[in-house]
C-alpha cells in the first residue's frame, strides 16, 4: 500500500434512488451511513464531494407517471421537489443532488457506451420477448404475469413465483397476460445490445479489480468469486449483459440505433459522474472544503486525478451491478475506476417486519420528523448498530429508548449538563485548571481520538460509539468521586471544584469531537455553547485551557419519549399502497331502505368523453342511461382518466339528482366515484365499474 497523502481527495456517493417514491427508512440509513463517513473525512481536512441524484429512468416510472397522468420528467420533478425535506431532516449533505435524466449524464452514457464500442465490447443480437399488443410496447418481465409453470400458481409475475419460489423465463408462464392492459401477450423479435462481459479481457480485469485489498468487503468478494465460476458444464461465469431497450422508453438514446434507449441501469451509475459534473459546473466544487482550488479545479482535472478516491455505499441488493458491471463500464471506456465500494445490509423493523418496496418499514421517516422526534436520536442509534459487515440492521423501539436515553442522554450530555451550571454561576464561564488526577483522564480521552476516527474510517460505526460511550463512562466516574454537588457546599472548596469542572468540561469537548460526524447539529450546538472553533480531530486534542469563558449552557437534547416512539408506530397516515386506502372519514348515520330507494342508481354507459376547456380537473360525459337520448354530466376526474380510457365504458350514476347548471354548462346527473375524504393527503379518484352483463338503464337495488 502507498502511504497516505496529509491531505485526501474524495468522491463519495450514495445509491441513486429511483424517483417512482419518497424516500423510507432504508434510504435514510444508507445515506446517515455515508453522511458520517463524509463528515468524518471532513473532519481530517480532507476534500470530500458528496453527490446523489435520482435514478430517474426505466419502464416502471414511465408507466408510473402515465398512470399518474404526467410526462414522465413532470413525474420525476415532482418526487424530486420533496427530496429536501428528508435530507435537511436528517442532516444528511449532499454537495449536491441531480437527477440521471439532466443533460450530463445523457452526454456521459453516450460517451461510456462508445468507448465500449470502440474497445469492440458491444455486440448486438435478435431476441424474442413478449409484447404487448394493445399497449405496443415490450413488456418489461415484471409486468407480465401467468400462472407458475411450476406449482400452476395464478398471477405469478414473470420472473418468479411467489408461492413455490421457481425462477423461469416470462416465457414459460402459462396463460401469460399484460399487467399493462391485460392483453395476452405476442412473441416478437428485436434487436438488442449486449455488452460482452463474456469477452476474457473483462473477466480478467473484474478479477483483478475485484481482489484489490481494501476494495471490497471479504462477503463480498466471496459472493463474487462464486458468480465468476463456472460449473462442469462450463455454464455460469459472466454472461453478455442485454443493455438496450426498445421504444417507447424512458431513457437515453443510443447513438446510432434509432428507437434503442439504454436500459435504465446502463446509466443509473453514470449518473454518479453526472451529478459529480454537474456540481463543478455550478461552482460549488471550490468550497468551504477546498476553498485554495477555486480557480484551477474543474471536472474533468478531478476525475483524471489518480489520487482521487472514489468510495461509493449501497446496499447489497445491487451489489452485482456496482461490483462488475460498473467497474468494467469504467474502466474498458478509459477511465479510473471506483477506490471502495462498501456495501451495507437493510434496515428491518421490529425483527424482520417486511419492507414494502414503496412505502418502506413501519417508520416513515417525515412521520419521525413530524412527530418531533430528533434526528440525531436516530443517527445516533443507527450508527451504534452499524458496522463494516453485510449485516441487517434492525430497528428495535425498546433497544432505541435504552439506547438513546441510558447511553446518550444519560451518559454523555449528563457530562455537561453535571458541571456547566457551576461553571457559570460559581466562575463567570472562565475555565479553569485541569484538575491534578483529571490530567490522565483527559489524557486518555485525547488520545483515543485517532483511533476511534479510524474505526469510523473503517466504517466500525457500533464499535467508535461503544469506546467513546466508555470513555464517557470514565468521565462520570470521576465526576462521582469528585462529587462536584458536594465541593460547591464546602467552604474553601472554590478551586477544586473550579478545577474539577473545567476537567469535565474539556472532556465534554473531546467526547463532541467524537460524535461530531454522528450528531453534527448537536456538536454546532457545543461549539456555540463552548465558544470554541468547529471541532476538528486536529484541534480536538488541545484543551480550550484555562481563562478560556465558555457560554450560557442551554440543555443539549431531551429524553425519547416513548408515547412519540409509539405515536411512530400507530397505523401511518400514508396507506400501504398494497393494501385498500382507508376512507378517512367515519361511517354517516343509518337509512332505511326507503331513504336509500329515493337515490335512483342507474348502470350508464359512456358514449362519449372529453375534456373540458379551462378545467383541469372536469371530463364532460355523454352517457346512455337507456332512455332513448343522452345526458350531459360533468365529473371530477381528469386527474385519473384519459377520455379515451372511458369511452365505451360502463359505469354507475345517480339518475334522479336535480340538474345542475355549472360554468361549463348543465350537469345532468352524478357519476359514482369513490376518494378519499382528505384528497390531499391521499389524491386519486376512482370510478366505479359494474361487472360483466350489467346493460345501460338497469337500475341498482
Ligand atoms: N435505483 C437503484 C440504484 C441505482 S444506483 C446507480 C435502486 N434504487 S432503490 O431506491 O431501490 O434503492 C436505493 C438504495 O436503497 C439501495 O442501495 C438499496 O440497497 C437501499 N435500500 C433499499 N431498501 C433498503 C433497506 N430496507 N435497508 C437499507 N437499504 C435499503 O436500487
Ligand atoms: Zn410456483
Amino acid at each position: 500500500m502507498t502511504a497516505r497523502p496529509e491531505k485526501r481527495r474524495f468522491f463519495v456517493t450514495t445509491a441513486l434512488p429511483y424517483a417512482n417514491g419518497h424516500f423510507h427508512i432504508g434510504h435514510i440509513m444508507e445515506y446517515i451511513q455515508a453522511d458520517i463517513w463524509v463528515r468524518m473525512q471532513r473532519m481530517h481536512g480532507h476534500e470530500v464531494h458528496f453527490v446523489g441524484a435520482d435514478d430517474a429512468h426505466g419502464a416502471p416510472i414511465m408507466i408510473a407517471a402515465e398512470k399518474a397522468g404526467k410526462t414522465p420528467q413532470q413525474f420525476v420533478a415532482d418526487i424530486a421537489a420533496g427530496r429536501a425535506q428528508y435530507l435537511d431532516g436528517f442532516h444528511i449533505k449532499f454537495d449536491n443532488w441531480h437527477s440521471t435524466d439532466g443533460p450530463e449524464n445523457h452526454e456521459l452514457a453516450q460517451s461510456i457506451y462508445l468507448g465500449l464500442k470502440a474497445n469492440g465490447l458491444i455486440s448486438t443480437k435478435t431476441i424474442e420477448q413478449f409484447f404487448d399488443p394493445e399497449k405496443n410496447m415490450f413488456l418489461p418481465d415484471r409486468f407480465i404475469k401467468g400462472e407458475c409453470p411450476k406449482c400452476g400458481a395464478k398471477d405469478q409475475y414473470g420472473d418468479s413465483c411467489e408461492s413455490c419460489g421457481a425462477v423461469y423465463a416470462p416465457t414459460e408462464l402459462k396463460n401469460p397476460y399484460s399487467a399493462l392492459s391485460g392483453a395476452t401477450p405476442v412473441l416478437r423479435s428485436s434487436e438488442h445490445y449486449f455488452f460482452k462481459l463474456s469477452d476474457p479481457r473483462c473477466l480478467e480485469f473484474l478479477e483483478n479489480w475485484t481482489s484489490e485489498p481494501g476494495r471490497l468487503q471479504p462477503e463480498v468478494l466471496n459472493k463474487i468469486k462464486e458468480w465468476f465460476a463456472k460449473d462442469e458444464h462450463g455454464h455460469g461465469g459472466l454472461g453478455d449483459w442485454d443493455i438496450s431497450r426498445d421504444a417507447p422508453y424512458f431513457g437515453i438514446e443510443i447513438p446510432d440505433a434509432p428507437g434503442k434507449y439504454f436500459y435504465v441501469w446502463l446509466d443509473a451509475p453514470i449518473g454518479y459522474l453526472a451529478s459529480l459534473k454537474n456540481h463543478f459546473a455550478k461552482g460549488q466544487a471550490a468550497n468551504h472544503w477546498h476553498p485554495e482550488s477555486r480557480t484551477t479545479q474543474s471536472y474533468d482535472e478531478f476525475v483524471a486525478d489518480p489520487a482521487v478516491e472514489q468510495v461509493h455505499f449501497i446496499g447489497k441488493d445491487i451489489t452485482y451491478f456496482h461490483t462488475l458491471f460498473w467497474p468494467a463500464m469504467l474502466h474498458f471506456s478509459g477511465r479510473k475506476t471506483p477506490t471502495q465500494v462498501n456495501v451495507h445490509g437493510f434496515i428491518t423493523v421490529n425483527g424482520g417486519e417486511k419492507m414494502s418496496k414503496s412505502r418502506g418499514t413501519g417508520i416513515d421517516p417525515l412521520r419521525y420528523l413530524s412527530l418531533g422526534l430528533n434526528p440525531e436520536w436516530l443517527r445516533y442509534y443507527l450508527a451504534a448498530k452499524l458496522n463494516s459487515r453485510v449485516e441487517d440492521v434492525d430497528f428495535n423501539p425498546d433497544d432505541f429508548v435504552a439506547r438513546v436515553n441510558s447511553d446518550l442522554i444519560g451518559k454523555y450530555i449528563n457530562i455537561a449538563s453535571r458541571a456547566a451550571g457551576f461553571m457559570a454561576k460559581r466562575f463567570a464561564g472562565r475555565l479553569g485548571a485541569i484538575s491534578p488526577d483529571g490530567e490522565a483522564l483527559l489524557d486518555s480521552l485525547q488520545q483515543a481520538v485517532p483511533g476511534i476516527a479510524e474505526l469510523l474510517a473503517e466504517r466500525e460505526y457500533g464499535k467508535a460509539i461503544r469506546e467513546t460511550m466508555a470513555l464517557a463512562d470514565r468521565v462520570n466516574e470521576y465526576v462521582d468521586q469528585n462529587k462536584p454537588w458536594e465541593l460547591a457546599k464546602q467552604p474553601g472548596m472554590d478551586a477544586r471544584l473550579h478545577d474539577v469542572c473545567t476537567t469535565c468540561i474539556e472532556c465534554f469537548r473531546v467526547l463532541t469531537a467524537l460524535l461530531k460526524p454522528v450528531l453534527p447539529a448537536l456538536a454546532a450546538q457545543v461549539e456555540a455553547f463552548l465558544r470554541c472553533p468547529p471541532l476538528t480531530y486536529a484541534n480536538a486534542t488541545t484543551p480550550l485551557g484555562a481563562g478560556h469563558t465558555i457560554g450560557v449552557y442551554q440543555h443539549l437534547m431531551q429524553r425519547v419519549d416513548v408515547k412519540l416512539l409509539e405515536a411512530l408506530f400507530e397505523p401511518p397516515a400514508t396507506p400501504e399502497p398494497d393494501q385498500p386506502a382507508p376512507g378517512g372519514e367515519p361511517i354517516a348515520e343509518t337509512i332505511s331502505i326507503d331513504d336509500f330507494a329515493k337515490v335512483d342508481l342507474r348502470i350508464a354507459r359512456i358514449e362519449a368523453c372529453e375534456p373540458v376547456e379551462g378545467s383541469t380537473k372536469l371530463l364532460r360525459l355523454t352517457l346512455d342511461v337507456g332512455e332513448g337520448r343522452t345526458r350531459n354530466v360533468f365529473s371530477g376526474i381528469a386527474s385519473m382518466y384519459k377520455p379515451e380510457d372511458l369511452v365505451g365504458k360502463l359505469t354507475v350514476m345517480v339518475a334522479n339528482l336535480a340538474p345542475r347548471k355549472m360554468k361549463f354548462g348543465v350537469s345532468e346527473g352524478m357519476v359514482l366515484a369513490a376518494s378519499h375524504a382528505d384528497e390531499k393527503a391521499h389524491p386519486g379518484i376512482y370510478v366505479l365499474h359494474p361487472w360483466p352483463g350489467a346493460q345501460p338503464g338497469m337500475r341498482i337495488h
